[in-house]
């Protein structure tokens, strides 16, 4: 059986490009199976999964959650709210109390950027990043360029936009680095101050007009204004940071091509981007979310049937 070249999935930066192409096959199979009236596998039957999310989320703790299901691992939940970090515990504390409960693999979303880092470095188990902080979220880059790859083929030489918030979104550095493994031109677009100071270093372009780089584009990743994690303002105000860099039914009318349109969620309507074109057809937003759970159950399958090989 083919493995990946890493123990854990930490960013995309420590991954290969065979890596990438092994995750995206096993995602394939997965996709297949999970679209069957029986969508569930017994590949991980013996495997127990704790997700450990110290930050909001919706879609990637429940894509996990029904990835680790249909995989038939045994899953438990913790979230910040409920746990005994809010009582003065370390994460370290913590994970190794999960840990000592015969837990195998651990997925983690926190707001620390290097948390999942940190842990794998601290205890002995397989850990998965569901996003740390401002940093990586490499799971959601890797649904993205799945979908990507299904809509418009190999992405060698195509082009591809990534559209706002850059400076706070852990998505945006690891679509780059996945992007950039698989061969994409990549043009990041957005006001200077949502720009992070090492931009320079990631091998892409830059530009600050939003119809120049939606009619250069084969496709635009539409991140979300992180207002969470803004203590300063970055732009006067969301009615001028729409009119900059929203994507609106005009804009779209005015592109002399059909471009793909991506989204993480969860969308702002009506900042990033208006409704009428979040519910159009030029998006696969709930592509992005279908496919999140095949990439997650590869990801999960390939970890854990690493664990059981070294067993
Ligand atoms: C993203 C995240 O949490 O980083 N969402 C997600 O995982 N689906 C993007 C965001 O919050 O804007």
């Amino acid at each position: 059986m083919k493995k990946l070249t890493v123990p854990h999935l930490l960013g995309i930066k420590y991954l290969q490009i065979k890596d990438l192409e092994l995750i995206f096959e096993t995602a394939s199979q997965f996709k297949e199976i999970i679209n069957r009236p029986i969508k569930k596998v017994p590949s991980l039957r013996d495997i127990t999964i704790a997700n450990l999310f110290f930050e909001n989320s919706t879609r990637t703790k429940l894509s996990f959650e029904l990835a680790e299901k249909r995989l038939s691992a045994d899953v438990l939940n913790i979230s910040v709210g409920h746990s005994s970090i809010s009582k003065g515990e370390t994460l370290t504390d913590t994970v190794k109390n999960v840990l000592a409960m015969k837990v195998d693999m651990i997925v983690i979303r926190h707001p620390y950027p290097g948390a999942a880092h940190f842990l794998a470095n601290e205890v002995n188990s397989c850990i998965i990043n569901a996003g740390d902080g401002t940093h990586e979220h490499p799971s959601q880059a890797l649904l993205d360029a799945y979908s990507l790859i299904e809509k418009i083929g190999d992405l060698r030489g195509k082009k591809i936009a990534i559209l706002g918030d850059i400076l706070h979104s852990r998505v945006a550095l690891s679509n780059i680095y996945a992007l950039k493994m698989l061969g994409a031109n990549v043009k990041l677009c957005a006001p200077k101050s949502l720009l992070p100071k090492h931009v320079d270093s990631l091998g892409v372009t830059i530009s600050d007009d939003l119809m120049y780089v939606l009619n250069w584009c084969d496709a635009v990743n539409v991140l979300r204004v992180q207002n969470e994690r803004m203590d300063i303002n970055y732009f006067p105000s969301s009615r001028e940071y729409n009119q900059n860099f929203g994507i609106n039914k005009e804009c779209i009318e005015k592109l002399r091509k059909k471009i793909i349109i991506l989204h993480p969620g969860p969308i702002n309507r009506g900042v990033e981007i208006s409704s009428e074109v979040a519910d159009s057809d030029n998006t696969i937003i709930l592509d992005q979310v279908e496919n999140g759970v095949a990439i997650r159950m590869a990801i999960i399958f390939l970890l854990g049937s690493q664990i059981n090989i070294s067993a």
